[in-house]
């Protein structure tokens, strides 16, 4: 366009040439004006992430020493032993000895070949240097992933006049090279493998990432910051760096998830970034979220606000398309995909109570129904009225905002969990009663029709994979009347004793592993209710988590074992306590799914190599701002090999 409105200018021959050619400046001009201004508005859409999360002051509390530091540490074969600080002898920080001690601080391990050397040198932030070699649009998403590169690295940093002392290097040159510059949409195909070198030469360090794709890129320089530490001990604090390494990096499964519950509890946006700070930390991709339930459906959709209008806590707990699309952003950057799960046709009440007031009559029944032990999992009960149409349109309306908002049309959730017979069987019609001998089959056929309208949303287009919860409709014999293996994928929640996720895989279907005997992270804190069930203790440990490798398992083909994802529900939890609930727990499950450690098979005892590790993670963590649970007592990070 802006070539066309240049010639044209040249084609006014009659005018008198300078102003012809005065004109045609400020034709183009006002083009190149608006041409940046509008690469500028793309731009500032992102830039608005930054600065991304502001983190609590009380962490870096200034603080005089009472006394100096009176432990050192030699590493002793495997191990670093604490020692007296003695006069004359050079003290090593705890940080420095276990970079260099007998195994890597990489979390999660790498599924290639790790060389690293054993030589380490000193800089600072400034002395860091980047050359990004990519195209656009990988470009840009390459700019944002370097500053959040640089964020970490000065979280890393305890003491602010540390840059006033004198570095061993003078320059760390950071070359990042994305091959296909055209992968910005992280599906499961998409390559994340990476290849990190550091190499040194006189006074400078050459660092190299390289990769097919920005995500892989992405990967790289979370391992590189991984590689960074800031060592207490030289100077009064420096920031340290390990001079030679080789790291070729992949990931063994493509869907590594975490789901989150934001209905019966809610959780603010910045907190929801925080769990994306901590998945990208830990390379986990995709963030599964479970953003309604009968308690709260906080989610403003676009064509139906009435939802969240009816169905919020508060007006300000509640998530706008804005706020949607802002975290899609945050998360992108960051390596993750949003998968958003709006549950049906149980877990639907708050939300659904408007059809009434707009003439469409009741799309959910059960409604706060008494006593919810008789209709629903817990209280309040809620479920779709298959009886109505008006609720698959409906359905169909909800799923194009989700599709919309998302852009994510190659993964579909569409809930589907625990339905409740008997409110069906209490609520519908004669007619209905009649028809159906086996209410099974009326929970199929709302499926059907709910699938039907997903692909309706979608402009007529099937969705690859379309998730469902595991349930009694993904049991045989219903399984396969039901649900097309070619494009549906079970999410099998049961326990790992349960037959399900074996009968699953044996008809042929896809599966993603999300037992609830390994990988619930909600259990353990006791019942908050009198009635009823007791919640699903005992708590999940993170080694539980950690040695659940469910397809090892004989029968199991793992082709059909797409990933796994750890959940959340938020029952007792909220955005004040969710970092303890998700870390280190999360980061356990994370090194699962990223390379699949092999295990002891005999004892199933985890090796100490795995603590310190999970150990030094979790200080990163920490060090960017989250509040995980601690793992141990102090005394047993600063004795290795004492503890176990
Ligand atoms: C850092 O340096 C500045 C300027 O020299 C000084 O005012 C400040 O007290 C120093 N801060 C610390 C924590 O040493
Ligand atoms: C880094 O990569 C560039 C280009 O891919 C290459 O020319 C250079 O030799 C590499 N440097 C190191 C230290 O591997
Ligand atoms: C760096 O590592 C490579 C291979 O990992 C090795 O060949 C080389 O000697 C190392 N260089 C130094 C200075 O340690
Ligand atoms: C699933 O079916 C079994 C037996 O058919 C029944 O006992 C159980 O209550 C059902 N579970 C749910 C959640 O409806
Ligand atoms: C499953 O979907 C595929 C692809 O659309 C189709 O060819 C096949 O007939 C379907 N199978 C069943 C049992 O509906």
């Amino acid at each position: 366009m802006l070539k066309a409105v240049c010639y044209r200018g040249l084609r006014m021959k009659h005018y008198d040439l300078k102003r012809a050619l005065l004109i045609f400046s400020l034709f183009c001009i006002a083009f190149f004006v608006v041409l940046f201004w509008q690469q500028n508005s793309a731009i500032d859409e992102v830039s608005q992430l930054f600065p991304v999360y502001k983190k609590s002051p009380l962490l870096k509390k200034e603080r005089k020493l009472p006394y100096p530091p009176q432990w050192h540490w030699q590493c002793n074969g495997k191990h670093c032993e604490r020692q007296k600080v003695a006069p004359g002898v050079s003290a090593v920080s705890l940080s420095t000895c276990s970079m260099l001690c007998g195994s890597t601080q990489l979390w999660p391990q790498p599924s290639g070949p790790v060389t690293l050397g054993s030589k380490t040198a000193t800089f600072n932030h400034h002395q860091i240097q980047f050359k990004a070699d990519a195209k656009e649009p990988a470009a840009t998403l390459l700019n944002h992933a370097i500053e959040i590169f640089k964020d970490k690295v000065l979280d890393y940093v305890q003491d602010v006049n540390y840059t006033v002392h004198d570095t061993d290097v003078e320059k760390i040159l950071v070359h990042l090279k994305v091959q296909h510059a055209d992968v910005v949409r992280l599906r499961l195909d998409t390559d994340e493998s990476y290849h990190l070198t550091i190499k040194s030469k006189a006074h400078q360090l050459s660092v190299n990432i390289t990769a097919n794709t920005f995500f892989g890129v992405r990967h790289g320089l979370e391992t590189l910051s991984q590689l960074i530490w800031w060592d207490e001990y030289s100077k009064g604090g420096m920031l340290r760096i390990i001079k030679n390494a080789s790291v070729k990096d992949y990931p063994v499964f493509s869907y590594r998830g975490l789901m989150l519950d934001t209905a019966r509890n809610y959780m603010s946006v910045d907190t929801l970034k925080r769990v994306f700070i901590g998945m990208s930390a830990n390379k986990l991709n995709i963030f599964h979220w479970h953003v309604s339930d009968s308690q709260s459906f906080p989610l403003i959709l676009p064509r139906l606000p009435k939802f969240a209008k009816v169905g919020s806590y508060a007006p300000d707990m509640t998530y706008s398309p804005e706020d949607v699309k802002e975290l899609m952003l945050f998360a992108l950057v960051r390596g993750i995909r949003i998968v958003i799960e709006i549950d049906t046709p149980a877990h639907a009440g708050s939300g659904w109570t408007w059809g009434p007031d707009e003439d469409m009559g009741e799309l959910a029944v059960c409604v706060n129904k008494q006593p919810w032990m008789l209709y629903c999992g817990e209280p309040p009960c809620g479920q779709l009225n298959p009886d109505n149409p008006k609720v698959y349109e409906v359905l169909e309306t909800l799923y194009k905002d989700l599709l919309d908002m998302t852009k994510e049309d190659e993964l579909f959730h569409i809930g589907g969990d625990e339905v409740n017979l008997e409110c069906w069987q209490d609520s519908l019609s004669s007619a209905t009663q009649k028809k159906y001998g086996d209410f099974h089959d009326l929970w199929g056929d709302f499926t059907l029709k709910a699938l039907e309208s997903l692909q309706k949303a979608n402009g007529g287009k099937r969705i690859p994979y379309v998730l469902v919860w595991s349930s009694n409709l993904t049991k045989r014999p219903y399984v396969s009347k039901y649900f097309n293996r070619s494009n549906i994928v079970v999410q099998s929640w049961g326990s790992s004793q349960w037959p399900d996720t074996l009968d699953l895989i044996q008809d042929g279907y896809k599966v993603i592993i999300s037992h609830v005997d390994a990988w619930y992270l909600d259990c353990g804190f006791g019942r908050w209710r009198e009635t009823g069930d007791a919640a699903c203790d005992p708590y999940r440990t993170w080694q539980t988590v950690y040695n659940h490798r469910p397809w090892t398992q004989q029968g199991v083909n793992k082709k059909q074992v797409m990933g796994g994802e750890i959940c959340l529900w938020s029952e007792q939890v909220d955005e004040t306590s969710v970092d303890a609930r998700l870390w280190p727990r999360g980061a356990a499950f994370a090194e699962r799914m990223w390379s699949d450690p092999s295990l002891d098979l005999n004892t199933f005892s985890i090796s100490e190599d795995v603590y310190l590790r999970l150990n030094t993670q979790r200080d990163r963590l920490v060090a960017r701002g989250l509040r995980p649970e601690a793992m141990w007592p102090q005394w047993c990070l600063q004795n290795p090999g004492m503890c176990l």
